[in-house]
């Protein structure tokens, strides 16, 4: 087994080849308020994953970064699209330590620029050269559609008082695992990946997808601002309906706790909180268990992607997925 060090240079030699394509596929430059913003989205940092799982997942299935590398791009452009309108969705302000395009600009220049991403994702996707181009095109779209019942269900759930556990899983499988499932899907089958193959990769996607989101949710509360490049405490401040949220709820029944998170509930959020308030509730998650609840789930669902691996070819693309599952298990950002 190769040293931990060589994973990460692979994953930071594809990472800027990757953002090199993303800098150099915008060649027009008016309408300004089209492209500026556009270029800004693109090349404002990420960490890439999408990419990383095309083409890792490419690799498992006997494929090269070569191959895969445009349609990894479009999966990039298409995360893009949807962070671009999740943050006038969510009225956020920063987004890789920068302010949001809605910020910068406004709401209208960011809806067109998360629509132009949509089309900018096929041109890329399309130039990917394999026999059977309309299967990979059938599962991009799928992936689409699917992120944006994901986030229909993310804002419908902000205004519910009674969201279970499994919905929140539901909304979460959608509007973040679908993405790396398609990553995957779609990088399997530029591979040339069988049936088996690709439903093993997309259940391995899937448990990493639901892992990340709930780390993401944990994030919001504990990371450090400066790292995560977001605020922290925005989903207490929308009132999303985060993990965090319902198992500390569920867990401090007739506890002071309880009545502060019923009032995030009722009030569809804590608008206006400052730190002191934010501070509070991540006290409560801390007490009431759900951070340590939350973690195990993280372990749990990331457990169970490994399981899947153990299921494709063992060779160096497999290496490379599971370092994925383990780097991002242990993400601060
Ligand atoms: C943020 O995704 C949106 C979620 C699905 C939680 P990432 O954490 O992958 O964001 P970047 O692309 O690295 O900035
Ligand atoms: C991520 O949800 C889902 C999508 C962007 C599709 P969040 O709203 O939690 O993502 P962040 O925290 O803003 O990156
Ligand atoms: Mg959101
Ligand atoms: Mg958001
Ligand atoms: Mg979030």
């Amino acid at each position: 087994m190769p040293l931990m060090n060589d994973y990460l240079s692979v994953y930071a030699d594809y990472r800027s080849r990757i953002d090199e394509m993303l800098l150099n596929s915008i060649t027009r430059k008016l309408p300004a308020t089209l492209y500026e913003p556009l270029n800004y989205a693109l090349n404002s940092g990420g960490k890439r994953i999408r990419p990383m799982m095309v083409i890792f997942s490419c690799e498992t299935a006997g494929g090269s970064f070569g191959s895969s590398a445009n349609a990894a791009v479009a999966l990039e452009m298409l995360h893009n699209f949807t962070l671009v309108h999740d943050d006038i969705m969510d009225n956020a302000d920063t987004r890789r330590g920068e302010p949001t395009v809605y910020k910068k600009w406004d709401s209208n220049v960011a809806i067109l620029a998360g629509d132009q991403l949509i089309g900018l994702a096929y041109v890329y996707l399309l130039k990917t050269e394999i026999p059977n181009i309309s299967e990979m095109t059938r599962a991009f779209t799928e992936g689409i559609i699917e992120v944006c019942e994901g986030q229909s269900y993310d804002k419908e759930f902000e205004a519910r008082k009674d969201v279970s556990i499994s919905e929140y899983m539901l909304m979460i499988s959608k509007k973040t695992a679908k993405m790396l499932e398609t990553s995957a899907a779609v990088g399997a089958l530029i591979g040339g990946a069988d049936k088996d193959f690709i439903a093993v990769v997309k259940e391995f996607a899937l448990n990493i997808g639901l892992a990340f989101q709930i780390q993401d949710d944990l994030l919001d509360i504990v990371a450090d601002e400066a790292d995560f490049g977001k605020k922290i405490g925005g989903d207490i401040v929308e009132g999303k309906k985060t993990y965090l949220l319902l198992k500390a709820y569920e867990n401090t029944q007739g506890s002071a706790g309880h009545k502060l998170l019923e009032k995030i509930i009722n009030n569809n959020g804590l608008k206006n909180a400052g730190t002191k308030e934010i501070e509070e509730v991540r006290e409560v998650y801390e007490e009431s268990g759900a951070v340590s609840c939350a973690r195990q789930e993280i372990e749990k669902f990331t457990d169970q992607a490994m399981q899947c691996l153990e299921k494709l070819p063992d060779n160096t693309g497999r290496q490379r997925l599971k370092w994925l599952a383990e780097m991002l298990m242990n993400r601060k950002i």
